[in-house]
């Protein structure tokens, strides 16, 4: 177990220095309520593991609302609260937040039921919680400031890298963390233990995952989703047999497989290229893992799992556009017939990203798959360089007419057929001015 020392060092070696001075200003209110304080949870796992994480959770022993708004009056920040649950969200200028939670006696249902052990609250809160190499706590303020919490054997698991529950019963209260257990497994490279595996099976086979709801049952798997490599974790799934748990039909092939490899280079192509314009990766790879559905199924499990109707275009009539664009690119690849630009413009501008990156991940040679990029970094964008009002000032009246010049220009911009202003000019007067 790490001392007070060596923990000192890795915040000061590995936390920016902008986040040591707000743990220290929660501190020193802490102090000043007479309050302790601690950072819990995947921030200080992180910490020990050397992974950046800066999303921070504070638990207070006492009440964390009270702790939030006297923060709040001694900085420059505001505070959203949740009486109800005794938690709050400190949220600073710049957008970051640090969610606040209170482990305080009046949270457990059971008054009297915590022995007068040091730090029972806290105990309690963190024996609340999923993984063992989740209950860490790092001390902010009073007498044990800099000092770990581990009640719970946290760092010996993280040693082993070993995802471990607290006890018999966590998959049963809370089932999604099933999914979360496979997540972590595959993000830290961890093996869940033995005894936690078995009880993660007979959670599922008593039925308790059936029970997650449509949207927490999306909210996990999106979750995954958006994991920098998901495969595993989804393979994984697979044989743990929690697939029929989305929908009844899916299953996860070799071809299904070889899909998400591709998905996942199409996605860092992108991501390599266009920084500045993030895409959903998470629906790219959600589109390959239904891909074996037909439509029906897949608008049943949209409905089931309360997926949020922004993506149903994308799911919906642009899945069907991309598996139909799929046979007729390589049709036409094979019969030596590439698509000129135009016609690659005409069909591919309406779709989405994520549509475009779920097409490169389907077809099945790069050329055709080049035909796409090219789309995308060389036409997606083209448009006409002379405006309506231009048009106007070469003499042309305003009319249905404008739409035609400007498709006429474009595609000869698309062929390559004018590059400046003036061309596009002289190719106006000759089309379509009479002399
Ligand atoms: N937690 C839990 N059971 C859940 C969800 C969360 O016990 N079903 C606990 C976990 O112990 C976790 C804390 O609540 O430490 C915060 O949850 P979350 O932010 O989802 O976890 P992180 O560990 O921060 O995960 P990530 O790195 O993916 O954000």
């Amino acid at each position: 177990a790490l001392k007070k020392r060596q923990v000192s060092r890795l915040v000061r070696e590995r936390l920016p220095a902008s986040i040591r001075e707000l743990l220290a200003g929660m501190g020193e209110v802490g102090d000043a309520q007479n309050v302790p304080i601690f950072a819990v949870g995947g921030f200080v796992r992180d910490l020990l593991l050397g992974k950046e994480n800066l999303d921070i959770d504070l638990v207070i022993e006492g009440d964390g609302i009270a702790f939030a708004r006297e923060y709040c009056r001694r900085h420059p920040c505001r505070v959203r609260t949740h009486a109800k649950f005794g938690t709050a969200v400190i949220i600073f200028p710049d957008g970051f937040k640090v969610d606040i939670a209170s482990a305080r006696m009046e949270y457990y249902h059971e008054p009297g039921a915590l022995p007068n052990v040091e730090h029972a609250s806290i105990k309690l809160d963190l024996y609340r919680r999923d993984f063992t190499i989740n209950t860490l706590a790092l001390a902010l303020n009073g007498p044990e400031k800099g000092a770990l919490l581990d009640f719970f054997g946290a760092q010996r698991d993280l040693q082993d890298k070993v995802l471990r529950v607290l006890h018999n019963l966590s998959f049963v209260e809370d089932s999604t963390r099933v999914f979360r257990a496979i997540r972590f497994e595959q993000r830290l490279g961890f093996h869940i233990g033995l005894q936690t595996e078995q009880l993660l099976r007979s959670a599922l086979r008593m039925g308790f995952v059936e029970k997650v709801g449509g949207p927490r049952l999306f909210n996990e798997l999106a979750q995954i989703l958006k994991e920098s490599n998901p495969l595993p974790a989804v393979e994984r799934m697979a044989e743990l047999g929690l697939l029929p748990y989305i929908h009844s039909r899916l299953t996860l092939p070799p071809r299904v497989k070889s899909l998400f490899a591709e998905a996942s280079r199409a996605i860092h192509w992108y991501e390599l290229l266009y920084t500045g314009e993030p895409c959903q990766g998470w629906l790219v790879y959600f589109l390959c893992l239904t891909s074996g559905l037909d439509e029906e199924s897949l608008e049943e499990l949209n409905r089931r799992l309360g997926i949020p109707s922004r993506h149903g275009v994308i799911l919906g009539e642009q899945r069907r556009e991309v598996h139909r664009l799929q046979r007729f690119f390589e049709r036409r690849w094979g019969r030596g017939r590439p698509l000129r630009p135009v016609e690659l413009h005409a069909r591919l501008s309406p779709l989405a990203t994520e549509a475009l990156l779920y097409l490169m991940a389907r077809v099945d040679n790069d050329e055709v798959r080049s035909w796409v990029s090219y789309f995308y970094t060389a036409l997606r964008k083209a448009a006409p360089l002379l405006s309506g009002d231009e048009l106007k000032a070469l003499g042309i009246p305003p009319g249905p007419l404008y739409k035609k010049i400007l498709k006429t220009l474009l595609d000869a911009r698309l062929n390559g057929k004018v590059a400046s202003r003036e061309d596009e000019i002289v190719l106006v007067k000759k089309r379509f001015l009479k002399p």
